[in-house]
């Protein structure tokens, strides 16, 4: 049997639960108080081990650490490997792929991170071709997007759930239809894994990525890369460095000779601290469960959704809980300022952003309690109602 999930359970393992209305968890989660003893460590290892702790752990740690976030993916173990963030990662991916033949075009959506579209924009000097399907800035037309992937398509480097409005992509039919076609898939989990549950197998993934930031409370420098086994061999990065040789303390010169399992992957010396940090926001996910996170998570957002209807906003993200993510995109008025209202609900201790064209993010989490929702729609409301007072009190003195 399901127990209840108990937001309270989790609220002292997270210090600045104490001081703010944490709502801002698509774009940094909340710190884990358990990373100060895993930087202590780090220190400790350093200042004690010195030199010996490369071979003590440090080296590893891209492999070891992974095989931690790998729980949360449900990835066989050594399928996962650490990076600094999801930038290197597309770019590393982008360098095994040759875009010289007919099997040149690269397919994601309107919707996809910036970051990722400028790795792919970067490839078309090699001979690739974008084609970036357009959506309604919500939802994507998964028919539309299939249709794009063809027998021409080398790669779909797509969000699993977007960042704007947080639709929840078909990952399933993508990675259907691209296999159909020998099309590759990496998907971009970061705005999933920590409040979506990720299960690579159960899709059949050939590459998933994201970074630790977010909903996994991990912090910065703490990239993550799927491979499926059996697609590795076929891999190699012509972006690498000696942490992806067979033998990297063999310090042979020449070309690369790769590893032949998931460090192959790698490029330089690992990001050890970062790393190691993030397993605290790892250890904690994996307590909670992947399941009761995310249906703590829907029952609020759907609250805060219902709430945010009667108080008259507009949302900007699915109305359907199982095709939306963890966060709820809030429509502004034509002339509403979303970053001054960010900022006036900042001084009352209420932390949420705002994107361009988008609206106001707010994202609960495993440690948000339904009272804090409450707070923030009053708060929105209020100011809502006080700018149109100010201008209401305007229009009636400027004559
Ligand atoms: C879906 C998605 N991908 C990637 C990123 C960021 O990538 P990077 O790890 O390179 O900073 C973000 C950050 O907001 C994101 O939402």
């Amino acid at each position: 049997m399901q127990h209840a999930h108990d937001p309270e359970r989790w609220r002292s393992e997270f210090p600045i639960l104490a001081s703010t209305t944490y709502l801002v968890n698509h774009s940094l989660g909340a710190m884990p108080r358990r990373v100060n003893d895993k930087l202590r460590e780090f220190a400790d290892q350093w200042a004690t081990r010195g030199v010996r702790a490369w071979g003590e752990g440090w080296w590893d740690a891209p492999v070891t650490v992974g095989n931690v976030l790998a729980k949360l993916l449900n990835a066989p173990k050594d399928s996962v490997v650490m990076h600094q963030n999801v930038s290197v990662i597309q770019s590393l991916v982008a360098s095994c792929l040759d875009f010289s033949g007919k099997r040149n075009k690269v397919v994601y959506t309107d919707q996809n991170f910036p970051t990722n579209m400028y790795v792919w924009e970067g490839c078309k000097q090699f001979g690739a071709r974008i084609e970036c399907v357009p959506t309604d800035g919500v939802h994507v037309d998964t028919e539309r997007l299939l249709e794009a992937i063809d027998e021409e398509t080398a790669i779909v480097p797509i969000s699993h759930v977007t960042y704007k409005s947080h639709f929840i992509q078909d990952a399933r039919a993508i990675q259907a239809r691209a296999k159909e076609v020998g099309a590759l898939v990496l998907l971009d989990t970061y705005q999933a894994l920590g409040t979506v549950p990720v299960d690579v197998q159960a899709l059949g993934l050939d590459m998933v990525c994201g970074g630790s930031v977010k909903w996994l409370c991990g912090g910065p420098g703490a990239g993550y890369l799927y491979v499926r086994p059996d697609l590795l061999p076929k891999l190699a990065p012509r972006m690498t460095g000696w942490a992806a040789h067979a033998a990297p303390f063999a310090f042979e010169t020449g070309p690369q000779r790769y590893a032949p399992d998931i460090r192959r992957m790698l490029a330089g010396s690992p990001a050890v601290s970062s790393f190691m940090a993030a397993t605290a926001g790892y250890e904690l996910a994996i307590e909670c469960g992947v399941t009761n996170i995310r249906n703590w998570s829907t029952k609020l957002t759907e609250r805060l959704r219902l709430q945010l209807l009667s108080a008259g906003f507009q949302i900007n993200s699915p109305e359907r809980s199982e095709q939306r993510g963890g966060t709820l995109t809030v429509g502004l008025n034509e002339g509403e300022n979303g970053p001054a209202f960010v900022k006036a609900l900042e001084a009352r201790g209420i932390l949420v952003d705002h994107r361009p064209g988008a609206g106001i993010r707010v994202s609960p989490h495993y440690y948000t309690l339904e009272d804090e929702l409450d707070e923030f729609v009053e708060a929105l409301a209020e100011l809502r109602k006080r700018r149109q007072w100010r201008e209401f009190v305007s229009a009636k003195t400027s004559y």
